[in-house]
């Protein structure tokens, strides 16, 4: 979704605010631009619709110059991508430019008042309509331009991260969120301000994670300054990143999803480390709140997508193993379903990105009716894993593919290791199954090139079955969701035994089904599942553990997986489905890393 990249300070901005935007391609967008600030103080703008080479390529023959600059991409809410509506926006004398993440929900009444005063407005944008406002406060009050933005955020309602510069006070940049991340990096002779710290962590792992409310005032030769939006100096909180720039790179892979695919090994033995200890799991979160897991009635799971995938896997997990009623809400609808909450209950929000609007939402509430929040991130210091009470970060590293894949595994994984840690005894084979994870997603990864021979013959099909049971069933969820990302083709999830029910009327020799039939309690089950498709002329792809003749037998295609604990065989089959969609999609010819329309981290409703 949007980003945002600035720069203050004695070097050209131009290089670095492309460098940033470049970083920040992974989340997803559909425009770009950049505004600065000269030494004569003029005020430059170039904007384009499409990628951020797009924009470099524009500006080859533009005087790009100045060492004060934002720069944006966008990711189309109001009004269609194109260069008009294309960020920055500048106010209507042309003085003051606002590059904005999130929405202005009352826009449209603002923009008439605006209007009766005579202001005109160029793009369909919500973000023209605050740049506007800024300015008429500006000139109506005769104020500066921290005050008039102060003001200005007073009038909004909605979501925003926003980055201002103005012609007329220079050496500045006025930052604000609330709801939208912002991350300022100090360096020793300049500022850098960034959606996320990809874009920083080149030049300083100094960092301060602005909060919401806060507005920052970043000038050229003066230390940093935050203040509230009812104008109370902040506290400034400098931490270091621990974050590299090679983990920011394909590292030799031709796209970040493989890399991230073929990361799992790694960041699923990062995610253990520590953590199995003896034979028992040892979780700080847990342990330090330990009383109100034990006195817990019951745990909602709060999250959006994949993360809601790991969230019914983490359901089926700690009712077996924590034995305590556990529900999966999609956060989007728990926010507005007003729900029955009690500070005896445990929220446990689930995020990769840890910025998911819904998802943050849904945790204010939590936290509003009186429930103990726990954070299941992957971001280190980002939005929910601050706005939780505890939590356990999953560690596998920054996930650039808009497809998640490490992140699923190491979610599930640190699920497991919750439910296992909520009831303290010792767990030895169950942590043995653990730590053999690593080991067990190598030999499954071998399976990479029968997958990419297989998915020629899937290239060209128009919809896909997903079907699994028990802890399987969300793991069809899943295998459907990759698919459907990242190669456009239509693809649904079901319980196998829902099949009949309905979807079975759609079976024939066109559409092909991905069966995830492990040896577990269920296996007979499954096969009379396979046996229904195949005798409707159905095509079947079977996940199995190695050495089921009965499905081989009867499936089209197997592939065999070696085996696992049932409890922890989502986590690898999920790498054939993982490595399935992406050589579905590369021979489709797609984009895998940033499908059309899709956005990393989803920072708006
Ligand atoms: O960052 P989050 O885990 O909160 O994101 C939730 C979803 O937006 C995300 O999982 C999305 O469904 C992915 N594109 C799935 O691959």
């Amino acid at each position: 979704m949007c980003g945002i990249v600035g720069y203050i300070g004695n070097s050209q901005c131009f290089p670095i605010l492309i460098k940033g935007l470049h970083r920040l391609e992974y989340r997803g967008y559909d425009s770009a631009g950049v505004a600065i600030i000269d030494a004569e103080n003029q005020l430059k703008l170039c904007k384009s619709r499409g990628k951020v080479a797009e924009l470099e390529s524009f500006c080859q023959s533009k005087d790009v110059s100045g060492t004060i600059g934002i720069a944006h991409t966008r990711w189309a809410t109001h009004g269609e991508p194109n260069d008009t509506n294309a960020h920055p926006h500048v106010s209507a004398d042309g003085n003051i430019a606002i590059v904005h993440n999130g929405t202005i929900e009352n826009y449209n009444v603002l923009k008439r008042a605006l209007m009766k005063h005579g202001c005109e407005f160029k793009s369909e944008t919500d973000t023209e309509v605050l740049v506007q406002l800024i300015q008429y406060i500006k000139q109506n009050n005769s104020c500066t331009l921290v005050e008039a933005v102060t003001e200005s955020l007073g009038q909004v309602v909605g979501a925003y991260a926003i980055a201002v510069v103005d012609r007329n006070t220079p050496g500045t940049i006025i930052a604000a969120r609330k709801s939208s991340p912002l991350v300022i990096g100090i360096g020793d002779d300049a500022t850098y301000l960034a959606s996320d710290a990809t874009p920083i962590i080149d030049y300083t792992d100094k960092v301060v994670y602005l909060n919401d409310d806060e507005i920052a005032i970043i000038k050229k030769d003066e230390p940093l300054r935050v203040i509230t939006t009812d104008n109370k100096p902040s506290n400034i909180d400098i931490q270091t990143l621990k974050l590299s720039v090679s983990q920011l790179e394909k590292g030799g892979y031709p796209h970040f999803m493989l890399k991230e695919i073929f990361e799992q090994p790694s960041t699923i033995e990062d995610s253990i480390r520590g953590r199995v200890v003896n034979n028992r799991i040892e979780l700080s979160g847990v342990n330090l709140n330990r009383s109100k897991f034990v006195d817990a009635e019951r745990i909602i799971i709060v999250a959006c997508g994949t993360s809601w995938h790991a969230g019914l896997i983490g359901k089926r997990l700690m009712q077996d193993f924590a034995r305590v009623p556990v529900s999966v809400e999609y956060a989007s609808e728990f926010r507005y379903s007003n729900p029955v909450i009690s500070s005896r209950d445990i929220v446990i929000a689930i995020s990769q990105s840890g910025e998911t609007a819904d998802t943050l939402a849904a945790i204010t509430l939590a936290k509003k009716m009186g429930a103990f929040v726990y954070g299941i991130c992957n971001a280190v210091g980002s939005s929910i894993a601050r706005a939780t009470d505890s939590g356990t970060y999953i560690h596998v590293g920054p996930e650039i593919g808009v497809a998640s894949t490490k992140a699923f595994t190491g979610q599930v994984t640190v699920l497991a290791m919750l439910a296992l840690a909520i009831d303290p005894g010792t767990v030895e084979q169950l942590s043995k199954d653990i730590e053999a994870l690593p080991s067990l997603i190598k030999e499954t990864l071998k399976l990479n090139s029968t997958i990419e021979n297989l998915s020629s013959t899937y290239t060209y099909v128009h919809n896909f079955l997903y079907l699994g049971r028990g802890y399987n069933y969300p793991s069809a969820l899943e295998g459907a969701l990759k698919l459907k990302e990242i190669s456009y083709i239509h693809a649904e999830g079901y319980p196998a035994a829902e099949m009949k029910h309905g979807p079975i009327a759609l079976i024939d020799h066109e559409l092909p089904t991905v069966v995830i039939a492990p040896n577990d309690d269920l296996h007979d089950k499954i096969i009379s599942n396979i046996q229904q498709v195949k005798a409707r002329g159905g095509s079947v792809i079977a996940i199995v553990t190695k050495g089921d003749k009965a499905i081989k037998e009867i499936a089209d295609h197997t592939l065999e997986i070696p085996k696992v604990a049932e409890c922890l065989s989502p986590i690898i089959v999920s790498l054939p489905l993982q490595l399935l969609a992406y050589h579905i999609a590369i021979k489709k010819g797609c984009n895998v890393d940033m499908p059309r329309n899709l956005a990393k981290s989803v920072t708006v409703e």
